[in-house]
């Protein structure tokens, strides 16, 4: 039991995601993260891990081959940082691969921070862009990583320039690197002027040499050669000047990074990151809510807007991502909870609010490190495993009165739409049953046209397609076919606000063949063009006809 009020609990826990372009090492970084926190013990446990997962689970032969991540988890830990505050970090582990990018937009959902990691030679690439801006868009702070500063690296003012001017973004430098590649000689705190000194790994070895201990710059002689030491505290005059100095506030509010530089691979500026996460992210955050009955249920008061402080007593949350096959054998789907407010307890029932259903969560498991284990307790920030046979999907609120309703999990119109079939047309209502497990999952959607008996499935990117194509093969036993669908695009249809279910109703019988439902039953059109998307949203000004379609 815990001593602590759910207060200081909630208050204590770091929930933060790493957002990279592929390449520039998140991989590396969470394990050195993990490395740093304690939570491993040697480098390459991370990669075991998934070896060993894959191992178990034969659909992520993909990811292996691909050398690419697909599956998002969480990994957490308990650390004290230099406040000596014992904290739980929990850390979300987001999927590279461009094609992945919804499920990674959802796992942010669930983030309150995320450290963006660039790498020093190439600064900010396509894919950074891509989730910078969906942190943007949840107001997610951002820590900056620099990394690789062991190899080669771009001017560090001009990463700077390319922060502030691409990103919009206030860069706070609270390092500042002493060269890079063969001539990195360490890094320089700002404001303090300690300095870190780099150990470059002695040529032919495999073994890393630790970094010496840190020691104020200006005794630091020893560790540069003629003029650069000099060079170095004229820079950091110049830098403390030119930039301005860390202000959480602004960060809090999106409007600054601090910015840190090391490298992953050579555990070199991991512990000043994982203190700077310690000390800066932000706790669990208020979240806006409704509360509001089940759908469906008599005489139901009108939903009220509410906020749920992490502090409140009542456990709530939502399911960002769903997660089958962690174990084959049992075909168990795992519900990722974000816990946002409360004391969780094992054995607890909780509400599901737009099904009204109720389940006990009797098996809930926390991911840690090297293990998985029974989550006894659990408070807001963290994030708990829920089995369950498909009861809970993505975008489901959970809450101990059931009413409690998180909105902004959002599904996005696929870019991609294929027609599936099976080989053996025996087998067809396993194909039902298997595209709409996955469609719960998140990992394609699905749309069933009005007319007619194919399904239809669309996806952001192709390797979706594959990683289905898979799961449908190793999992379902079901050889299918995608074949080209005469639909290029899809979007949900509602009355706009000067509209009614009439104007609805017309819309979808003039347009009977294209109209399908999706996953949950909502209308959705299928054009055949953006051309005719853009025909009909003129001619039906009282139809919205969306890219998004927000779930739970
Ligand atoms: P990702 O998850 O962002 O895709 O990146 P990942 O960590 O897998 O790193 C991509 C490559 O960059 C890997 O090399 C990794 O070793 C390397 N790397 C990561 N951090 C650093 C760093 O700080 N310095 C240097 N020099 N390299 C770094 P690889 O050759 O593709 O894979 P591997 O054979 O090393 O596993």
């Amino acid at each position: 039991m815990s001593k602590l009020t759910l207060a200081e609990e909630a208050g204590r826990r770091r929930t933060f995601a790493i957002i990279a372009h592929p390449d520039a090492g998140k991989t590396t970084l969470t394990e050195h993260i993990l490395l740093a926190g304690g939570a491993i013990r040697a480098a390459g446990a991370v990669r075991a891990r998934g070896e060993n997962r894959r191992t178990q689970s034969d659909w992520m032969k993909i990811e292996k081959e691909r050398g690419i991540s697909v599956s998002a988890s969480v990994m957490t830990f308990e650390h004290t940082t230099s406040d000596g505050v014992a904290k739980m970090f929990n850390l979300l582990d987001t999927p590279g691969h461009e094609d992945f990018s919804e499920d990674t937009y959802r796992t942010l959902t669930a983030a309150d921070c995320a450290i963006m990691v660039l790498d020093a030679a190439k600064g900010i690439e396509p894919q950074t862009l891509k989730l910078f801006e969906v942190c943007r868009l949840r107001d997610i702070p951002i820590i900056t990583f620099i990394n690789k500063l062991d190899r080669e690296a771009q001017d560090p003012m001009a990463l700077l320039d390319e922060i502030a001017s691409r990103l919009q973004l206030d860069p706070a430098p609270i390092w500042w690197p002493a060269e890079s590649g063969n001539r990195l000689r360490g890094m320089v705190e700002m404001g303090t002027g300690k300095f870190q000194p780099y150990a470059k790994k002695p040529a032919g070895s495999k073994e890393d040499v630790p970094h010496p201990a840190a020691l104020p710059l200006a005794d630091a002689a020893q560790y540069f050669e003629a003029g650069e030491h000099e060079a170095l505290m004229e820079t950091q005059e110049l830098i403390e000047a030119g930039y301005p100095t860390f202000n959480r506030q602004s960060f809090l509010e999106g409007h600054m990074t601090p910015v840190l530089w090391g490298s992953a691979l050579r555990h070199f500026g991991i512990d000043e990151l994982l203190a700077a996460i310690g000390e800066w992210a932000p706790p669990p955050k208020v979240m806006p809510a409704r509360k509001e009955a089940p759908p469906e249920t008599r005489n139901a008061p009108a939903p009220v807007e509410i906020e749920v402080e992490p502090g409140h007593a009542e456990v709530t949350g939502f399911v960002f991502k769903v997660q089958a096959n962690m174990d084959p054998n049992h075909r168990d789907r795992i519900a990722m909870f974000r816990m946002a407010s409360g004391s969780f307890k094992r054995g607890m029932k909780l509400k599901v609010q737009n099904t009204g259903k109720s389940l006990s969560v009797n098996a809930p498991i926390m991911f840690f490190a090297s293990d998985r284990e029974l989550a006894e307790d659990a408070y807001a920030g963290d994030v708990i495993g829920i089995p369950n046979h498909g009861v809970l999907r993505v975008g489901d609120s959970l809450s101990e009165s059931g009413l409690i309703r998180f909105a902004g999990l959002p599904n996005f119109a696929p870019e991609i739409l294929q027609r599936v079939r099976v080989k053996d047309p025996l087998k067809a209502k396993h194909l039902k049953k298997a595209l709409e497990g996955l469609a719960e999952e998140g990992v394609t959607q699905l749309f069933r046209p009005e007319l007619g008996s194919d399904f239809i499935v669309g996806a952001v990117g192709q390797l979706q397609f594959e990683v289905m194509a898979d799961r449908l093969g190793e999992e379902y036993n079901l050889d299918v076919i995608f074949e080209p669908s005469p639909y290029a695009e899809a979007r949900w249809i509602a009355p706009t606000a000067d509209g009614t279910k009439a104007d609805l109703d017309d819309f979808a019988g003039k347009y009977r063949p294209q109209m399908a439902v999706d996953i949950d039953q909502a209308p959705v059109f299928l054009a055949k063009s953006s051309w005719e998307t853009g025909y009909v949203s003129e001619r039906f000004p009282k139809i919205a006809f969306t890219k998004t379609k927000e779930r739970g």
